[in-house]
């Protein structure tokens, strides 16, 4: 149907929603392949995506068995409990399964504390090139955020504790954070909470956590009986490989997961990625094998950038900042030759592309492609 434009005018009803929903700038993700392969009339198969911090392996075989063990049971409903899931989390963290939320992607967990906690006229404090969720979030909910100016690229927990004020119920750090990989230390998060009032609902999203060298690992989930505001957010998209079934989870203090619970769709995560996440969280080898085609990728890209002559961020995660000058003229000339990455002047970071790290054969595509690209 198509809608004539004067109709449109004299009567739009988006009008009816409120100022603060209309004011939301939407998410802008990363350029699916098919939308690519139409516009430049390109085959799918040649396009290297390293936009979205996936992981390029694709799923293990525990990861497919369990989905295709799952499959009879799509006409029922899944477990709303996700009994499995909590009880195989619990496990590995170390907490009951009540202090567990699962969510569709931990965005949806992102999403359940501001829903829980943030009412309008309330803040949440996050930080300059942060994830871009966090001030969506937050204007959904007619809140308002307070954005931190950053230090080296990172977040400055000090000044973020500085800008809490009465009205503050929510904070949110990113540990590594995207888009910059910047990665803070236990002390200092540690530091942080202990600054904190535990009415101050912490968020520490550590969505790129598997990532890190497993000497810089910190069960931050144990700090929740010190302070019972903390909630730590996971997820199974990134080094898990599981980003297209959507399933994340917090980890926090019972009574906190109880609100949560009681805004969440009654079944928010669908049962293929119950089942999917069990198995994965099993394979532990999956992970390590992730993590170390993550850390020789990283190590291709910088050796390729140094090359290059240009500068990068270092990072902790599965992507990296590489700085270009014109990024959104190099974005366009790596478009054009099949290679899609992240543009990131939404995060107030306009000379700048983030780039995920891909199998050696796309990192390799990449780099020659931006060699093109910079030659101009
Ligand atoms: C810092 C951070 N947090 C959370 C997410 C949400 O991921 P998901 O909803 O797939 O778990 C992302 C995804 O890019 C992220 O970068």
């Amino acid at each position: 149907m198509t809608i004539p434009a004067t109709a449109v005018h004299h009567r739009d009803p988006s009008m009816q929603a409120p100022e603060y929903v209309r004011k939301i700038a939407p998410y802008l993700p990363g350029k699916p392949i098919a939308e690519l392969a139409r516009e430049f009339g390109l085959a799918e198969r040649d396009i290297v995506k390293l936009a979205s911090n996936e992981n390029p392996r694709g799923p293990g075989p525990a990861v497919r068995a369990a989905i295709a063990a799952a499959i009879d049971d799509l006409s029922r409903y899944p477990d709303g409990n996700g009994f499995e899931l909590k009880a195989a989390l619990a496990t590995r963290h170390r907490v009951a399964a009540d202090q567990i939320v699962l969510g569709n992607g931990s965005n949806d967990v992102l999403e359940l504390v501001t829903q829980a906690f943030l009412r309008p006229g309330d803040h949440a404090v996050y930080s300059r090139h942060a994830f871009a969720v966090y001030p969506l979030a937050t204007q959904a909910r007619g809140a308002a955020g307070i954005e931190v100016a950053a230090r080296h690229f990172t977040h400055d927990l000090p000044a973020m504790r500085a800008a809490i004020t009465a009205t503050t119920r929510v904070v949110f750090v990113a540990n590594p954070n995207n888009p910059t990989g910047t990665w803070l230390p236990p002390a200092a998060i540690e530091a942080f909470l202990d600054g904190v009032g535990d009415d101050v609902i912490v968020v520490l999203d550590e969505a790129y956590h598997e990532y890190l060298d497993p000497a810089l690992q910190t069960a931050s989930a144990e700090w929740i009986g010190r302070h019972p505001n903390l909630v730590v957010t996971r997820t199974f998209s990134k080094a898990y490989g599981l980003a297209a079934l959507r399933v994340g989870y917090g980890i926090m203090h019972p009574k906190v997961a109880d609100m949560l619970n009681r805004v969440r769709q009654p079944f928010n995560v669908n049962g293929l990625a119950q089942a999917a996440a069990v198995a994965a969280l099993g394979d532990t080898a999956y992970v390590e094998e992730s993590r170390r085609l993550n850390r020789d990728g990283m190590r291709a890209l910088e050796e390729g950038f140094a090359a290059l002559g240009v500068t990068w961020l270092p990072s902790h995660a599965n992507f990296i900042l590489v700085q270009v000058g014109n990024a959104g003229r190099v974005y366009q000339r790596l478009l054009a030759q099949g290679v899609i990455v992240r543009p990131v002047a939404n995060y107030a970071l306009p000379e700048w592309l983030r780039v995920t790290v891909g199998v050696a054969a796309e990192n390799r595509r990449f780099l020659e492609a931006l060699a093109t690209a910079l030659a101009g």
